[in-house]
C-alpha cells in the first residue's frame, strides 16, 4: 500500500469505529486537513468531483432569503467554490469563507484576486471542532454545500450544529445541501452519512423551520451523477 491509500484507509477505519478520544483526534483532524490540502493541491478545479460552473440551486434559496448586500454571508467548507465569484458580482460586501483547507482558501483567493478583499474575511478552521468561527455571531446566512455529509459520527454532527446554532442570528437563514439518502456512500474516498430533510429538520431542532427543500441531481465532470438535497431554513426563536 502506498502512502496515499494507507493515510486513507486509516481515516475510513478510525471513522467507522468512532475513534475520537483526545489521543487521536487531533491525529485524525491533522490526517484530514492533510487529505483535503493534497486534494485540492493535485487537483484542477474544474476537475473536482463537487466543481459547479455556476451553483444555481445554491443562488436560487440565497435569492430567495432576499437580504441586504451588507448582510452576513458564512460559506462553510467552502473549498474553491464559483458561489464567492457569483456572490460578489451581486455586490454582497460582508462574505465570510471558511474552510478546513487553507490550500483550497489560497486557491480561492487568487482566484478572486486583491480587488474584494474588503468584502471577504477568510478563516481557515475546522467545523467539528471549532477554535475561530466560534467566535463569530449574529451571521444572517449559513450556507453549507457537500460538506456536511462528512461529518460522520454523531460527535462530530453535534459539534457542526452546535457551532451553527451559536453563530446564527435570530431571523437569518441556513442552507445545507447534502448527500440525499439516495446517492454514494463515499466523497472524495471518505465515507458520508447521507440526510432528508427530516433528519435535517431534528438536528436543527424546531427553532429552524423549513421554509424551502428539493432534490438536485448534480453531474461530476466525471459524467456520474449525485443527488443532493437542498433546504433553506429561517432560525425564528
Ligand atoms: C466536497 S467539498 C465541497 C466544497 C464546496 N462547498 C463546494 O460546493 O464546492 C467539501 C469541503 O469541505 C471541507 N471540509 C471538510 N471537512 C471540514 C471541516 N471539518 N471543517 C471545515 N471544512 C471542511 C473540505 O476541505 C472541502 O473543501
Amino acid at each position: 500500500m502506498d502512502n496515499k491509500v494507507k493515510l486513507q484507509y486509516k481515516i475510513i477505519v478510525l471513522r467507522k469505529k468512532h475513534i475520537v478520544m483526545p489521543n487521536n483526534k487531533h491525529a485524525m483532524e491533522k490526517n484530514l486537513k492533510l487529505h483535503w490540502n493534497k486534494t485540492y493541491e493535485k487537483t484542477e478545479i474544474e476537475k473536482l468531483g463537487w466543481y459547479e460552473d455556476s451553483p444555481e440551486p445554491s443562488l436560487r434559496l440565497i435569492n430567495k432569503c432576499k437580504l441586504d448586500k451588507n448582510a452576513s454571508i458564512l460559506n462553510v467548507g467552502a473549498g474553491v467554490t464559483m458561489l464567492v465569484d457569483k456572490l460578489i458580482e451581486q455586490g454582497y460586501n460582508n462574505i465570510i469563507v471558511n474552510d478546513l483547507s487553507s490550500i483550497a482558501l489560497d486557491k480561492l483567493k487568487m482566484r478572486i484576486g486583491n480587488n474584494n478583499s474588503n468584502s471577504i474575511r477568510w478563516i481557515v478552521d475546522d467545523l467539528s471542532n471549532s477554535t475561530k468561527l466560534n467566535k463569530l455571531e449574529n451571521i444572517d446566512l449559513w450556507h453549507d454545500r457537500a460538506v456536511l455529509h462528512f461529518f460522520y459520527t454523531e460527535k462530530e454532527q453535534m459539534a457542526y450544529f452546535k457551532l451553527l446554532k451559536s453563530v446564527v442570528k435570530l431571523n437569518g437563514f441556513v442552507i445545507i445541501s447534502t448527500f440525499s439518502l439516495n446517492s454514494a456512500t463515499k466523497c472524495s474516498g471518505l465515507p458520508v452519512h447521507r440526510f432528508n430533510k427530516e433528519m435535517l429538520q431534528i438536528k436543527l431542532g424546531n427553532r429552524f423551520i423549513l421554509l424551502e427543500t428539493f432534490n438536485h441531481i448534480y453531474t461530476m465532470p466525471s459524467g456520474d451523477k449525485r443527488e443532493y438535497v437542498y433546504t433553506l431554513f429561517k432560525r425564528t426563536q
